[in-house]
Order: structure tokens, then sequence, then C-alpha cells
């Protein structure tokens, strides 16, 4: 259940002026404008950390949104090739327009996969809620399947579903398949999802060694302790870690500008001690760096979304030792 706290942090914030949240969000989000999200990760690259880049937006009510994020991304593609940068790209099927226009949306969408590929860059698609889940496998096995193996998926922990889907995908695709794992940032309901933390966290969990087993790819985005300590634990036990071969015999071949089998990937502007103690081991840290004019409209969507988060930035404001950028 979202604490009274939270839910008062973010019924706060959501009325705030638009200042205030753009102050708040400023952690979080690289900026306005892709230089500033050039800037951000030039800073960040002496760290030793790799980058996705996500171009924020709403939900696009007309194609011609979904025509805005194609150029867009590909205004980001050429700024990682400019600027040497050791990042690939996060994507939502929906902002391609895949549910106002599926021909034109999946045509949108291997055009940017297409372009990545010829630059031996990764796509990622980020996973919104349950509604379009099976849409987003989806559309990762259409592109699979036309050889664009470039592009991978993200699961959530929380649902209950994930564990089959690892199933299934490794079924049809194998080791070529790379994911990305998280807890789900979408209240989904009791009907579908875990909806306790530690249940969460125990399902994250199970699908991490899931992947693990598999020959997948694993990037395992969180920034929380039993998640990653269980990650690092798991790695153990295979004899996975940081500059030693993948030893998985079912692993496909190493791919480029990935760590041995699997990643770390974390926010920007959270839990950044604990981001750099992983990398100073050795591990293959990555930040999900958003910027773009909607910012705004994120925030607030985040917030309203995942009222949990209310205390979670709450906290890094009134304790910032405790959760340093
Ligand atoms: P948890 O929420 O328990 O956080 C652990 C600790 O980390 C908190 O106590 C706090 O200190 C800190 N923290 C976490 N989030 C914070 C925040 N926003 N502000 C301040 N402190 C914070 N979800 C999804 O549904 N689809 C997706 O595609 C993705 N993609 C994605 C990419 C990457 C790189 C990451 C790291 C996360 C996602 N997520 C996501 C979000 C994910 O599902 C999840 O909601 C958040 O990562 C928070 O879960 P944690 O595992 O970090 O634990």
């Amino acid at each position: 259940m979202v604490g009274w706290f939270s839910r008062m942090v973010v019924a706060m914030t959501i009325r705030m002026p638009r200042w205030f949240v753009g102050w708040v969000s400023r952690r979080y989000v690289a900026g306005p404008k892709l230089d500033d999200a050039v800037k951000v990760m030039k800073r960040l690259a002496n760290e030793g950390a790799c980058f996705t880049i996500d171009v924020l937006g709403e939900e696009i009510s007309s194609m011609d949104e979904a025509d805005f994020f194609l150029e867009e991304y590909k205004r980001v593609l050429n700024a990682i090739i400019e600027n040497n940068l050791d990042s690939n790209l996060s994507i939502k099927p929906t902002a391609f327009g895949i549910l106002l226009d599926r021909e034109k949306g999946m045509e949108n969408i291997e055009t940017i996969v297409g372009l990545a590929k010829s630059h031996d860059m990764f796509v990622r698609l980020d996973m919104e809620d349950h509604r379009v889940t099976d849409d987003t496998i989806q559309v990762m096995l259409d592109m699979h399947e036309k050889g664009l193996t470039n592009v991978g998926v993200v699961l959530q922990g929380r649902l209950f579903r994930s564990l089959d889907d690892i199933e299934s995908i490794t079924e049809k695709i194998g080791s070529a398949a790379d994911y990305r794992i998280c807890k789900g940032i979408y209240l989904e309901p009791e009907s579908i999802a875990y909806t306790q933390r530690n249940d969460i966290i125990e399902a994250t969990n199970k699908c991490i060694d899931a992947m693990l087993d598999s020959g997948a790819y694993v990037g395992v985005a969180s920034h929380d302790y039993p998640v990653i300590n269980h990650t690092l634990k798991a790695l153990e036990e295979r004899n996975m870690g940081p500059s030693k071969a993948d030893p998985r015999k079912n692993a496909a071949s190493p791919r480029k500008q990935k760590g041995p089998g699997y990643e770390f990937q974390m926010l920007l502007g959270v839990r950044g001690p604990l981001r750099r103690k992983l990398c100073k081991e050795g591990h293959t840290t990555r930040i999900y760096i958003p910027y773009g004019e909607k910012w705004y409209e994120y925030s607030i969507r985040r917030l309203k979304e995942n009222p949990t988060i209310g205390t979670q930035v709450a906290k890094a404001f009134l304790l910032p030792w405790t959760n340093r950028p």
C-alpha cells in the first residue's frame, strides 16, 4: 500500500508551479535538449559509465507525433556517433505509433532499429503498462525475424506472467534474447501482479535467475540492495563476473559495447555512490538518460503512475547523503 507521506508529496508536487517541478526533476532529467543529454553523458563517462538515451514524451495521439520521435531518435543516433559516446537507444513502441497505426508504427521502429544496426548499436524497447506487454514483446520478435537482432525488451518482475514470457521468448530466439529486467514502475492490478515489496523483489530475482540460465544477455535495472546483492550472488554461482569471458555454454557470442553476459543499469540521479562502486569493481554500469521538452509532463506522469516515487524524491532531497546523484 502506498503510504500517506508518499501520497502527500505527490499531491503537493503536482500542484506546485512548473519551476518547482523543474527544480525537483533536474536531478533525474538531463534537460530539454539533446545537447543537454550529450553534456551529461560526457561528464559521467569519466566515471566509467555507459548510457542509454530516452527521448521524453507522452502518449501520442497522432502519427505526426510518431514522426517527431523517429526524427529525434535519428538525431540522437547521430549525436552518439559524432561524440563517440558509449550509448544505445531506449524507445517506446507506442511513441512510434504502434497503437495508432500498427503498420506505420512497425515501419518507424524498423527504420530506427535498422539504422542503429548499421552502426552496430543496440535498441531497447522500454516496457509500459500491461496493456502493451504482448505488443512490445511481439515487436521485438518481429524485428528478430527480420534479422534485426540488435533489439531487446524489458520485462517487469512484478507481473505474474514474466517467467512464462522468458520461457516463450527463449523457445523462439534462444540466447539472442537481450533483456532489461526491472521491478516495473506501473502499479498493476492484484489480479496480474505482485503488489507487496518482498514479493516483487523475490519475483524479480527469479526472473534474473531464469534469464541468466537461458543464456540471454541480462541488464539488471534496479537500485535496490536485495536485487543487486542477489544478482551478484547469482553471477558468482555461474562463474560470471567482471573481466571474465561469459562462461555459459548456451550464451550468444559477446556483444559490442556490452558486458560479459550482463550489466547493471540505473536511472540518472539515483544512487550514484552504489553505481560508482559497481563500476569500480569492474561491472558494466549503464545510466538511463532521459531528456526532452516534455520533462514537465514526464515528471508529473511518473509521480501519478507510482506515488511511492514521492517518498524517494522527498528522501533524496531531505536526506541527500542517502542517495547522491
Ligand atoms: P526501489 O524502488 O525499492 O528503490 C530502491 C532505492 O533506490 C530507493 O529506496 C531509493 O533510495 C532509490 N530510488 C529508486 N528510484 C528512485 C527515484 N526515482 N528517485 C530517487 N530515489 C530512487 N520500469 C518499467 O516499468 N519499464 C521500464 O522500461 C523501465 N525501465 C527502467 C530502466 C532503468 C535503467 C531503471 C533503473 C529502471 C527502469 N524502470 C522501468 C523502473 C523500475 O521498474 C523501478 O520502478 C525503479 O527502478 C525502482 O525500483 P528499484 O528496483 O530501484 O527499487
